[in-house]
């Protein structure tokens, strides 16, 4: 009996190891998709033809139906990550951007290379995180 508890005891640094490997780690980021975007940008349902409403950096993007919140998504900032698509080797590792949105995707001057997406990056911003052939990426983003 005394020796069965014993035996017990030794296990539990054990068992918090197998825990703290099974736990997810915390992560603000949630998982969607995106296609991409190129010019004529002008007009965007946020700013209409300001030319000034684009970041210089040229990372910018239209928010899909699912992040458009009626139009109150019109100046947010996303971190944008490429996680994985359909042909493997397509994300560029460990890549993150920070993307303004403009526009509003269904309504975007000209056609994202794919329909009903989290979001549509311009096509610098999709280069940036993906080789450019891809029409859609799965994508990890955080406000
Ligand atoms: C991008 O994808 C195309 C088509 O799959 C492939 O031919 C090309 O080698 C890729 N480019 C890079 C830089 O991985």
């Amino acid at each position: 009996m005394d020796h069965h508890l014993q035996r017990s005891h030794a296990f539990l640094p054990f068992i918090f190891f197998l825990l703290l490997r099974t736990i997810p780690r915390p992560s603000n980021g949630e998982v969607g998709t995106a296609a991409q975007y190129s010019p004529p940008f002008l007009p965007t349902a946020c700013y209409g033809q300001d030319p000034d409403q684009f970041p210089s950096s040229n990372l910018f993007a239209a928010a899909g139906d699912g992040i458009w919140d009626n139009g109150a998504a019109c100046g947010r900032q996303y971190l944008v990550k490429c996680i994985s698509a359909e042909d493997q080797e397509t994300c560029v590792p460990d890549q993150v951007i920070q993307v303004r949105i403009v526009d509003f995707a269904l309504t975007t001057v000209s056609s994202p290379t794919y329909d009903g997406t989290t979001m549509v990056l311009s096509d610098t911003a999709f280069e940036t995180i993906a080789n450019f052939t891809a029409d859609s990426i799965n994508i990890e983003f955080q406000r």
